[in-house]
């Protein structure tokens, strides 16, 4: 017993200084995976085998709090693409956060969607609490900086997770890129009012971070929304400043210009607690990098990194 004291005593100030609560058994002990490796693993959510991928960072030990990161691909995405288009196992983006990546079940539609997407059916909010609920149970988890970034539905799937009760909580931040945030139960085209259209969202705490991008040449998810799969799309100006209204941040923001873009803007609401980052008018559905990647093909390059901005913005964000 005297021992067991000692060894919770040597790693209390750990827990303090991350914040954690009642965690204290999973930091020192052993690691299910290795610092420094990528691995596959599966969980059985609402009885159902789903599949992700665990980046645990080179210098990963099992005695500090360590901050995470969830990571969403888009429609017909895999975790291995996803993992090559963010960038965030990669030195020059991250060196201390673990990384999940989800793997999406395929829909009605025959592709890996979210829940949210038209035709989606299964229940990916109770596979990301599920699975935020393991990884905090076998890693030491910094439980105040956890965050969720994706791209297209896996964005729409993100802003999801900022406007559901729970798990907006357990996240401290939330980076969707050119996101489809699907309103599915919005079927008909007369019906359908990107400047308008109910979006719903009820966030169980205030002040949520959000940093959200776009393109303006985005064909796939239009930056004027629209009706698409027998669904309705917001515009991103309505979506963004429909955030900035929950959070009573105004209805004004601030614009400044990206240098080295196509009309790049950054449309920032509340000091930056709500930003938009409008990529530019000659950018499509893609990731924003500087150097090709899977989504641009070396073209349509942008002056700026999405991955670099999405991690100062993390890290300028946790819970209280
Ligand atoms: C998953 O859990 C359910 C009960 O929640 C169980 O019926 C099912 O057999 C489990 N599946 C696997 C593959 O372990
Ligand atoms: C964590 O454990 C390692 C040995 O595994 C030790 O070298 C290091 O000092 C410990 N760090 C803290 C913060 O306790
Ligand atoms: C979410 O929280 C509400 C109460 O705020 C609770 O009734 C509900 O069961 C929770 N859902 C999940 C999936 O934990
Ligand atoms: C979609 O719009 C309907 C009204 O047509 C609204 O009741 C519902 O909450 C919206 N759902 C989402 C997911 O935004
Ligand atoms: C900022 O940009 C948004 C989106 O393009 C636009 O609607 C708004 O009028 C701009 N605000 C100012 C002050 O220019
Ligand atoms: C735009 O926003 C990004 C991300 O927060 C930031 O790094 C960058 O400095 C901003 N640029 C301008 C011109 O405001
Ligand atoms: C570059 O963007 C244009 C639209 O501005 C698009 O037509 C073209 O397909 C894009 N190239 C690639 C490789 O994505
Ligand atoms: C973007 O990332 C690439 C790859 O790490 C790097 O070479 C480049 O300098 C970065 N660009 C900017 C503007 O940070």
């Amino acid at each position: 017993m005297a021992a067991l004291l000692g060894f919770l005593g040597l790693f209390g100030s750990t827990y303090a200084a991350g914040g954690l609560g009642g965690r204290a058994s999973v930091c020192g002990s052993v690691p299910p995976f290795a610092p420094g490796s990528f691995n596959i693993d599966v969980i059985n959510a609402s009885g159902i085998e789903r599949e992700y991928g665990v980046w645990v960072p080179k210098h990963y030990q099992q005695n500090v709090s360590t901050k995470l990161i969830f990571s969403y691909h888009g429609a017909g995405g895999t975790i291995a693409r996803q993992r090559a288009l963010d960038g965030l196992t990669e030195p020059a983006f991250n060196t201390d956060h673990i990384v999940i990546y989800l793997q999406g079940l395929e829909n009605d539609d025959g592709k890996t969607t979210w829940e949210g997407a038209p035709q989606a059916k299964f229940d990916d909010l109770g596979f990301t609490s599920d699975l935020l609920n393991r990884i905090d149970g076998e890693f030491c988890i910094d439980e105040r900086h956890i965050y969720a970034t994706g791209k297209s539905q896996g964005g729409g799937f993100v802003g999801r997770l900022a406007c559901d009760p729970n798990l907006s909580k357990r996240f401290a931040a939330f980076a969707p890129v050119s996101g489809a945030y699907y309103n599915a139960s919005i079927t008909k085209r007369a019906e359908c009012h990107p400047q308008s259209m109910p979006i719903l969202c009820d966030p169980g705490r205030k002040d949520i971070p959000i940093l959200a991008f776009h393109g303006g040449a985005d064909d796939t998810v239009s930056y004027f929304g629209g009706y698409r799969k027998k669904a309705c799309l917001p515009d991103i100006r309505y979506w963004i400043g429909q955030w900035s209204e929950r959070e009573s941040l105004g209805e004004t923001a601030v614009n400044s210009s990206i240098a080295g873009t196509n009309g790049g803007i950054n449309i920032t609401y509340g000091g930056g607690l709500v930003k938009l980052v409008f990529d530019g008018w000659n950018i499509p559905h893609d990731w924003p990098a500087t150097f090709e990647n899977s989504d641009n093909g070396g073209q349509n390059l942008t002056s700026f990194n999405a991955t670099t901005w999405i991690m100062e913005f993390f890290g300028a964000h946790a819970l209280g």
